[in-house]
């Protein structure tokens, strides 16, 4: 193993074209391995990709320290425990289109084997039989096609109907009414509302506790007498011991399953058995083009991802590309490290204040860059400190949602002092306060506002901040102080409400002071409070942008 490279496990089969990308890469080192023990193989790799053989659960997730991403070659991510991946701060990405067309056809082909009885004659041929009048089926033209979610799969499969002059009609919660008339589709807005209008219904859902069991029993009884039902989606969406009675007892004329609620299936299942069911071993997406395009797409994302910090197609976060990313990079960085501030200051304010609502405003051009990730970055520096598993823009919104720290974001386009400025409030259990930033050229941080106060302050390094009275002399002792401690001060912002008033001085230094130093600036008559923060040093990489979690 080569520990300067990223290491990418593969658990699953892959085909030779994904393959060539990965060893092409010099950044990259692939481990073969397999869908056994995975929680140990992940313990040494940057990312993983798996099909649906492997099963990645909240315990095999659970303290992976170099795990970044998880990559699915393919559509259905009900293998990955997705709340366990983003608590963990794992990435999830799949390869929506890859296997679209193969999976429609298969689809489409086991539409066509059950109206011709296609499976079921073939094996009587096999077994020397010659059975004409038995296998006798009906023609798929002028029949009519319910297509129940209508997706890339559903209406790709929906467009083949079609050209075989079948009538498709279909249900799906966020399809365009405009849009399925392009397709010359009947859209229908409750699935009820087309179960008692076809001859053959196809799921292309994806499942969820809301499509499980969505074709069952009751339905079931409502369809057209002879009407056939075809599952090339997930198990569990057409209820199989509910299928199972409605053909055996000819509610249904036949049905065509590729996949199942256990995979596989017992050898005594009895799905493998009923007459006018026709099972395929989930092989929608098992064709050659298939196989090559999902493993294409994976070794592209993951290593767009691992090198470039590209983000495609994403289950758990905004999807942002390499030159997005650089583009609002400098925001992430300022966000992040305005949680770090504000969450050091709490501490040194209100030691065990629980914070209610983090709330982030984005003034001027910052709010039309991808200001959640932003907002993400900014909860990331916020619970940096306490948290039990490191934060960083993937898992921030979650970690502070099961801490009961509601986010509020607001946006508005129109500039005020700044081009641009991000404004963070803290409202907690004991008061609330806010700090802003702004970002001077395309890259200088500054710490522009703290308690009301306007500074230009350095957001880098060691900061000493002190409220004081607006005194003469003042800062030239603390100039004393810090040099009689050997501390050099490299940037120095004041912030007054007026001549001689309440003012807030925020020094940058090179060197952390010593609690002596902190103290004897305290002790000044006009001093009246002393915070010290401690932010990473400027330009230092993002730590989940960068190749360490
Ligand atoms: P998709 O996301 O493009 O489409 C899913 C559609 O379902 C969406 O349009 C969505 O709006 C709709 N939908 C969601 N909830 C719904 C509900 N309650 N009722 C009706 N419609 C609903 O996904 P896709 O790529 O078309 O994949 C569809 C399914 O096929 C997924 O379950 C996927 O895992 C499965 N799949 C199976 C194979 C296979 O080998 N058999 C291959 C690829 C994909
Ligand atoms: C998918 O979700 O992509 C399919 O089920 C195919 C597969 O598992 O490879």
């Amino acid at each position: 193993m080569n520990d300067s490279k990223l290491r990418i496990l593969i658990t699953d089969n892959l085909s030779d074209a994904g393959l060539a990308i990965l060893q092409e890469s010099p950044e990259l080192e692939i481990v073969m391995g397999s869908p056994e023990n995975v929680r140990e193989q992940l313990q040494e790799v940057d990312g993983v990709i798996i099909r649906s053989g492997t099963k990645l659960t909240a315990e095999v997730l659970a303290g992976q320290p170099r795990l970044k991403v998880i990559v699915r070659a393919g559509v259905g991510v009900d293998n990955v425990d997705l709340d366990a991946a983003t608590r963990e701060g794992i990435i999830v990405m799949n390869t929506p289109a890859g296997n679209t067309t193969s999976t429609a056809e298969h689809a489409f082909a086991l539409m066509a084997s059950l109206s011709r009885n296609i499976p079921q004659a073939a094996a009587t041929m096999k077994a020397g039989g010659w059975d004409r009048s038995k296998y006798t089926g009906s023609q798929l033209a002028g029949k009519t096609l319910a297509v129940i979610g209508l997706g890339r799969i559903g209406l790709t499969l929906a467009r083949r109907a079609l050209a075989f002059e079948m009538k498709v009609i279909g249900y799906d919660p966020f399809l365009s009414e405009e849009r399925a008339r392009e397709f010359g589709i009947e859209l229908y807005r409750e699935v009820d509302d087309v179960i008692d209008k076809c001859d053959y219904l196809s799921v292309h859902t994806p499942l969820t506790e809301e499509t499980r069991g969505l074709i069952n029993a009751e339905r079931m009884q409502r369809m057209r007498p002879g009407a056939r039902i075809i599952n090339c989606a997930r198990g569990g969406i057409v209820d199989e011991a509910d299928l199972i009675a409605a053909v055996r007892a000819g509610t249904i004329a036949g049905a065509a399953l590729d996949v199942y609620p256990q995979e596989p299936p017992a050898k005594d299942d009895p799905i493998r058995g009923v007459d006018n069911i026709i099972t395929t071993p989930h092989l929608g997406a098992s064709t050659a083009e298939a196989q090559e395009s999902v493993a294409v797409e994976a070794a592209e994302i993951i290593s767009a991802f691992l090198v470039n910090n590209e983000v495609r197609h994403a289950i758990n976060m905004a999807p942002i590309s390499g030159p997005e990313l650089q583009e609002s990079r400098a925001y992430l960085d300022l966000g992040y490290r305005l949680g770090l501030l504000q969450t050091q200051l709490l501490k040194q304010r209100f030691q065990s204040a629980g914070i209610q609502e983090a709330k982030i405003a984005y003034r001027g051009e910052v709010s039309e860059k991808k200001t959640r990730l932003i907002t993400s970055a900014y909860i990331a520096g916020l619970l940096s400190s306490g948290a039990e598993e490191p934060a960083n823009i993937i898992n921030a919104e979650s970690i502070a949602r099961e801490r009961g720290i509601q986010i509020t974001e607001s946006s508005s386009r129109e500039a005020g002092d700044f081009t641009s400025i991000v404004t963070t409030t803290l409202v907690t259990d004991n008061g609330e306060f806010s700090v802003s930033g702004t970002i001077f050229g395309d890259r200088f941080l500054r710490l522009v506002r703290l308690d009301g106060f306007h500074l230009d302050a350095y957001l880098d390094g060691q900061l000493l901040i002190f409220r004081h009275q607006d005194k003469p002399g003042l800062i030239g002792f603390i100039g004393t102080v810090c040099g009689n401690h050997g501390v050099n001060i490299s940037h120095m912002s004041l912030g007054r409400e007026d001549n001689g008033g309440e003012a807030i001085a925020v020094l940058n230094l090179d060197s952390v002071p010593s609690k002596e130093a902190a103290e004897e600036v305290l002790a000044h008559a006009a001093v009246t409070g002393v915070e010290l923060v401690t932010l990473p040093p400027s330009g230092e990489p993002l730590p989940w942008l960068d190749s360490a979690k």
